[in-house]
């Protein structure tokens, strides 16, 4: 369980007041909010990147601990040092303490994961940015975290591997991790078991996923855009059907 105990964090123009929330084991939460609202001032505060200046962010309780925690940045560039895709990640494993005999069988792994088993040996710089984001994917993957986060990992993307990305928050949680995704392409939440939305540094809703999608009035009173997706299922209120696949055959039905 993650707990932020009235957190408290102040720049020149942005605030984060008093923000109280509880993350349990194994679940996959969704962050979402639009530009500047505050996403990745959490998750940092989460990964402890950055100190509240009041408040408590508690790992079962305690600060931290030994809770092994993974993020991934919104800008891969900010996190790839090594000029070697293996070396990279050996880097993050040696940080983590990881014994070197399981570098190997590890690298490996988590480059399959990610579908990048054959850039092993690449140089990180000829990469293009997709590429790099799963490279840092990997990176946390490999690790085998606790707890982890993605910062916007889907932007650089194509649709293709966008569905590996959330196979991977599945298999994830299959596994006990506590996965936390912040995205402001509101209809990943349909990934998500709970769904934050942040408005100007407030969490203005903390829901299960299902609560939200029957009805999206938290997103259209922030003026999100509403995806033709989201909408659909909001009207349907097909809740336990969001898959596209099912979602379209739903569809077929009606119009027949
Ligand atoms: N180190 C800092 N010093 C001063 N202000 C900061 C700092 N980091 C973030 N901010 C401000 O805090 C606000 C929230 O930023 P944050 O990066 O958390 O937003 P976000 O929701 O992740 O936005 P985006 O969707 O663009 O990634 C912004 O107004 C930003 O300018
Ligand atoms: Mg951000």
């Amino acid at each position: 369980m993650i707990e932020l105990v009235d957190v408290c964090l102040k720049y020149p123009k942005f605030e984060i007041k008093n923000l109280n929330l509880t993350i349990k084991s194994g679940e996959i939460v969704a962050i979402t909010g639009n530009n500047a609202n505050g996403k990745t001032t959490l998750v940092k505060l989460i990964a402890g990147l950055i100190k509240p200046q009041k408040g408590k962010v508690l790992f079962d309780g305690q600060k931290k601990g030994d809770k092994k925690i993974g993020i991934v940045l919104q800008n891969p560039d900010n996190q790839i040092i090594f000029n070697k895709v293996y070396d990279d990640i050996a880097f993050t494993l040696k940080n983590y303490k990881v014994p070197k005999e399981e570098f190997d069988s590890l690298i490996k792994e988590a480059l399959k994961l990610v579908e990048m088993e054959d850039f092993t040996q690449s140089e990180t710089f000829t990469l293009s940015a997709g590429q790099k984001q799963r490279v840092v994917i990997a990176n946390m993957l490999a690790i085998h975290p606790d707890v982890m986060i993605f910062d916007e990992a889907s932007v650089y993307l194509d649709t293709s591997t966008k569905q590996v990305l959330y196979r991977i928050f599945k298999r994830l949680k299959n596994q006990g991790v506590t996965v936390i995704f912040t995205t402001n392409l509101i209809e990943e939440i349909v990934y998500a078991d709970r769904v934050a939305v942040l408005d100007n540094g407030q969490m203005v809703a903390f829901k299960e996923k299902e609560e939200v999608l029957k009805d999206l009035s938290v997103f259209r009173k922030l003026g999100f855009y509403i995806p033709l997706k989201l909408a659909l299922i909001e009207q349907l209120q097909s809740i336990d059907h969001v898959d596209d696949e099912e979602l379209l055959e739903i569809l077929k039905g009606r119009l027949k």
